[in-house]
């Protein structure tokens, strides 16, 4: 396995890319409402990368057909943006990446909008709490599947699944490097956790049941049951000292 060591100076080269990545999520998940379309959500994403002169990571990427990737409800992941219009009670994910001086960051988000649903709310929330306590998990020495065994406990304890087919994964010059961050699995397995290294931690977490399909589309994935799907993800770096997480706004 060639997990990629990133020295002082390319860590903050990341440190910005990040930024970046963190304040453009910000900016759309502010923009996010009723009556508004994932187009406009899209546009807005590009324009507000091209102010910062950097690039949109997932543009192009597989032939992936815009800047952000937007899934609502049922949608698990790479929702692509379009005529959808938001409406209130909506669960809306956004995941986007930035490039910036050779370097990407990658993080997501989910937003309610107006919703109510008391099971909706423990989805969002406890996807939130199990990035933040795989996060916690992540020191130098430490293994990878502690990360990824951190977020299945979580989800799991709130009686929700998480989605085995797609993974977080290393991040730096390009979008994906090894190692790839499952979101299950045994403790204390896996690559030893060391001080340069740079992964993007995603948890996907389902309502029901764990399965996914991918639609026609060859982008969308949705749950198999229909029922919601939570998704956040930051771009952390392993430091001597500890973690930092470099996606903050
Ligand atoms: N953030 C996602 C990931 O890490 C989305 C990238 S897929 C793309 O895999 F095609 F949309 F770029
Ligand atoms: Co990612």
């Amino acid at each position: 396995m060639n997990i990629p060591l990133k020295s002082a100076a390319e860590l903050d080269a990341m440190r910005a890319s990040c930024r970046m990545t963190a304040e453009v999520l910000r900016q759309v998940a502010e923009a996010v409402q009723p009556g508004v379309t994932t187009g406009e959500l899209d546009a807005l994403t590009r324009r507000l990368i091209e102010g910062m002169k950097a690039k949109p990571s997932f543009l192009g990427y597989h032939g992936y057909p815009a800047a952000i990737c937007i899934s609502i409800n049922d949608e698990v992941i790479h929702g692509i943006p379009g005529r959808r219009v938001i409406l209130p009670g909506d669960v809306v994910s956004l995941d986007v990446g930035v490039l910036y001086r050779g370097f990407h960051g990658d993080s997501a988000t989910t937003v309610m909008v107006g919703v109510t649903d008391p099971d909706v709310i423990r989805l969002v929330e406890t996807t939130r709490r199990a990035l933040a306590a795989a996060i916690a998990a992540v020191r130098p020495g430490g293994r990878l599947s502690d990360v990824s065994h951190t977020v299945e406990s979580v989800a799991k304890a709130s009686g929700c699944s998480v989605v085995r087919e797609f993974v977080g994964h290393g991040v730096g010059r390009h979008l994906h490097e090894e190692p790839q961050v499952p979101n299950y699995g045994l403790p204390g397995r896996g690559p030893v956790l060391k001080p340069g290294m740079t992964l993007a931690i995603e948890p996907m977490v389902n309502l029901g049941g764990p399965e996914v399909v991918v639609l026609d589309d060859k982008w969308t994935v949705v749950t198999r049951d229909g029922k919601p799907s939570a998704h956040f993800e930051h771009t952390v770096a392993v430091l001597e000292e500890g973690v930092e997480v470099l996606t903050l706004a």
